[in-house]
């Protein structure tokens, strides 16, 4: 479907008919013939297709990096799109020097995605540039030749020469050779851009597809979203966001995983969210991954939804004027199949404020420790009241067709002490509960045997004063 999409590309001004859901990486190479922003996987897995988007955020211009294989065109209206053939300057930006002196590029197939990754990643840090920032910012990015070694040795190198300046911006970043000149006049350019696309884009016709994040939507059906119908949710930003009203958490169905993580009400909540987060997808995912997506996904191992179940979430779902709500755990019917309309949409996900401390534990067992999906996945929540289990729900995912609230299990703890045998004494109902089949993730055996072991992590987990490995393993 097409309509006026209006942009910046590195430094032109585009004004474009081409269709609002292709990939900005097929517009790039097929259209625009900037064939530097490489196609690799077309999975989101590579970071081959790395480029920078630049937004108006009040007065403020904002870049973050992204996947060009995953981002429909639609979304650049109004914003500044940078690739690889953007950063070229009369002589090689202090990155791309830093990877030329420390040998970190063969192939070079990887290197403009290790770039814009780089470069995005110092455009979004004002004061502290460190290794740590350079690991994060090129987790999203594959280089088969295995030049890590000398891509971490260039990024140390940047940091020694970087990292001690007190406040970056835009204006320093372009003095210091890292961004063009033409940067210091994309933000009055942009001011003067048309935002919207066209009226019929904007769901006044029926959408054969609804695009959030794109992370799913585009793996599964990138090929034929270029000619169909889109509605680009990403533009209503109502949407986004967190807010705690009286003594619930909603969480906009668009709220991306980046922006969940680092709510403070989240946090409260989940005090250890930011070590689980590392676990699901990369950085440059989670800036665009939606919670949202995650539910209406359904897959069986969605590490967000099987976290919401365990906080038994309600959905909002809404068609025109009219909202329902659907607790979660009455959403996932079956194989993909949801509790949803086809017109429905989830604008938001709420979740009760506990009375009470509580405490919840996340586990994730896939076959690398980063970028994986789960093989087996699970979420606890409870409370005690004394020294018994007053409150508990465990929810589990990759051991039946949907993200699975482990009700028996739960039920079973319900009213007593947190003891080896408690736990030992749950495994047969647990067994009992759960249907895994085998699939690329493991076997079904392999994941029965999984879920016995992350329900022994919960408790080790929470209560390792007195609950502890041995208990469970004669070996040990
Ligand atoms: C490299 C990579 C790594 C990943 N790693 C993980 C991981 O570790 N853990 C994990 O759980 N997932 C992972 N994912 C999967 C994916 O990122 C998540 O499922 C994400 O939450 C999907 O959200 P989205 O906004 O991108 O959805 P989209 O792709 O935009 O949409 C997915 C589906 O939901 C529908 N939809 C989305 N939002 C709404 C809404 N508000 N109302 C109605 N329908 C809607 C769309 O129509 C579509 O059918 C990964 C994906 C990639 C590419
Ligand atoms: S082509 Fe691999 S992440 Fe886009
Ligand atoms: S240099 Fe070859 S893939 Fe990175």
């Amino acid at each position: 479907m097409t309509g006026q999409i209006h942009f910046i590309l590195n430094d032109r001004t585009i004004c474009t008919s081409q269709p609002t859901g292709v990939t900005v990486l097929d517009y790039l190479r097929l259209s625009e013939r900037l064939t530097g922003t490489k196609e690799g996987c077309k999975e989101g897995g590579c970071g081959a297709c790395t480029v920078l988007v630049g937004e108006l955020q009040g007065e403020k211009l904002v870049y973050k990096t992204v996947l060009s294989c995953l981002l429909p065109l639609g979304e650049l209206s109004g914003k500044h799109l940078v690739t690889i053939e953007g950063l070229n300057q009369a002589k090689l930006s202090p990155i791309q020097q830093a990877l030329v002196d420390y040998g970190a590029t063969q192939c070079g197939f990887c290197t403009p995605g290790i770039v814009m990754s780089l470069t995005g990643y110092l455009l979004g840090e004002a004061t502290d540039i460190n290794e740590v920032g350079i690991k994060t910012a090129l987790d999203n990015n594959l280089c088969r030749c295995t030049g890590y070694g000398a891509i971490k040795r260039a990024g140390s190198a940047l940091v020694q020469s970087l990292g001690k300046e007190e406040v970056h911006n835009l204006e320093t970043w372009i003095d210091k050779g890292i961004i063009p000149e033409y940067f210091r006049h994309i933000r009055d350019r942009l001011q003067q851009l048309p935002q919207s696309i066209s009226a019929s884009e904007n769901g006044k016709v029926s959408p054969e597809f609804t695009i959030a994040g794109g992370t799913d939507l585009y793996v599964q059906q990138g090929d034929i979203l270029a000619n169909s119908k889109v509605r680009l949710l990403n533009r209503s930003p109502q949407m986004k966001g967190i807010k705690t009203e009286g003594n619930s958490i909603h969480i906009g169905a668009l709220t991306t995983f980046a922006d969940f993580a680092n709510h403070p009400a989240i946090i409260k909540l989940i005090p250890q969210i930011q070590t689980y987060i590392q676990r699901i997808a990369s950085h440059t995912i989670r800036q665009r991954a939606t919670v949202g997506g995650n539910i209406i996904t359904a897959s069986p191992i969605g590490d967000v939804s099987v976290m919401l179940l365990a906080f038994n979430a309600d959905l909002v779902l809404q068609e025109g004027d009219n909202a329902r709500k659907v607790p979660l755990r009455e959403f996932f019917q079956g194989y993909k199949k949801i509790e949803k309309q086809a017109d429905e949409i989830l604008t938001e996900i709420i979740i009760g404020i506990p009375a009470v401390a509580t405490q919840f534990n996340f586990e994730k067992i896939s076959k690398r420790q980063y970028l994986d999906c789960s093989a087996v996945n699970s979420a606890i929540f409870l409370n005690y009241d004394g020294d018994v289990i007053a409150r508990i729900s465990i929810a589990m995912g990759g051991v039946a067709p949907i993200p699975l609230f482990l009700k028996q299990t739960s039920n079973y703890f319900l009213g007593k002490r947190v003891t080896p045998e408690t736990i030992t004494g749950a495994f047969p109902i647990l067994q009992q509960e759960i249907s895994p089949i085998s699939d690329i993730h493991g076997s079904a055996n392999y994941k029965r045997l999984l879920a016995r072991q992350v329900l022994i992590a919960h408790f080790t987990e929470l209560f390792s004063e007195f609950i502890n490995l041995k208990d469970f393993y004669a070996t040990n």
